[in-house]
């Protein structure tokens, strides 16, 4: 293992010194975008005045025959885009396929100063990020990048659940995780073709006997969102739902995102225009929330002591669940006029 003194040292001679802290962004959506389509690509201007976070997305669905186009595409969309206070992210292909290592060398050396953040997929263990960590430093130093590009695992095979914790400890460039459910739920054999969200038959029965017997469906998901929270939040990490396929149902992609927002997570993946509005909707917190949060912080100036709030007992824990609804509000707020008055700030 290596020594704590290590583990904040550049890993090439001349790449930047990794960073302590996250930057304090919001990203509450990271919107994906096929970078080989000129039309999108046209948009992505526009599009950086609605969404927190543009990811140009170069491994799956990108047909093998634009891959090329896309890694390209990405670079010329990095350069023209004035993205201001938007991330700018990229999912590159996965650590065993043909286009990882030029989609490395081409779009650090050509606008690795604008990139934000690379998203990784199929992370299995903390060796793929020692991997990527090394090489990227080696890129940073060769193109005299200043700020080091963070990374950002996908946890989407079962192999990478069960080292999660190590995956969110292996390097200061970690800058969270997203659930993956398409490829965990193949990864792990369960007997669903649907893109995260419940399953119909996913239930649990109450007792009883007979037709009228009341039954519910469950989350599949739960656990694996639990686990990425615990490991991201335990290494001062930002945990993500990812994907969530059925563009028809809004209702079912609203109530993935919130259980995700409710667990810990700070945003969601949005694959369709239509599913900014809900991810902004739902990660951005609930205006009632934040007035009795405000009520909390009020009461209790120096967050110590205990007292009663509309018959709800508040404490020092409460202070600080108080303090991340608010600070999250105040980020918001910051970015957002109308959530600003919404919240009364
Ligand atoms: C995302 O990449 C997924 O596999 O769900
Ligand atoms: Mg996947």
């Amino acid at each position: 293992m290596k020594v704590p003194r290590k583990f904040f040292e550049p890993l090439a001679i001349g790449a930047p010194a990794p960073l302590r802290d996250l930057p304090a962004r919001l990203e509450r959506m990271i919107h994906f975008v096929p970078p080989h389509n000129e039309k999108v690509r046209a948009k992505v201007g526009d599009l950086c005045s609605q969404v927190d976070v543009v990811l140009g997305n170069l491994e799956d669905a990108i047909p093998i025959e634009s891959k090329e186009a896309a890694r390209e595409g990405f670079i010329a969309m990095a350069r023209e885009v004035e993205f201001g206070a938007t991330g700018l992210w990229v999912r590159v292909n996965a650590l065993n396929s043909p286009w990882l290592l030029d989609d490395l060398a081409r779009i650090v050396a050509e606008v690795g100063s604008k990139l934000d953040v690379l998203m990784a997929p199929k992370i299995e263990g903390p060796w793929d990020i020692h991997f990527l960590d090394q090489y990227l430093a080696l890129l940073e130093a060769k193109h005299s990048i200043a700020k080091p590009i963070l990374i950002h695992a996908i946890l989407e095979t079962a192999q990478g659940v069960n080292n999660v914790a190590a995956i969110a400890a292996a390097s200061p460039r970690m800058q969270g995780m997203s659930l993956g459910p398409a490829d965990l739920a193949a990864s792990r054999a369960m007997k669903t073709t649907r893109v995260g969200g419940g399953h119909p038959d996913y239930r649990v029965l109450a007792d009883g006997t007979g037709p009228g017997r009341v039954s519910a469906q469950q989350d599949p998901w739960h656990y694996t969102i639990a686990r990425m929270v615990d490991a991201c939040a335990a290494n001062g990490l930002k945990a993500f739902y990812g994907p969530f396929g059925d563009f028809s149902d809004p209702e079912a992609c609203e109530a993935q995102f919130r259980n995700a927002f409710l667990l810990g997570c700070a945003g969601a993946w949005t694959l369709h225009p239509s599913q900014i509005a809900i991810a902004k909707r739902v990660f951005s917190p609930d205006p009632g929330e934040v007035a009795f949060a405000r009520k909390i912080l009020a009461a209790m100036p120096d967050g110590s002591g205990a007292v009663m709030i509309e018959g709800k007992m508040q404490d020092d824990a409460t202070w600080k669940q108080a303090k991340v609804i608010v600070d999250l509000a105040r980020q918001v707020a910051g970015i957002d006029r109308d959530y600003a008055a919404v919240y009364g700030f």
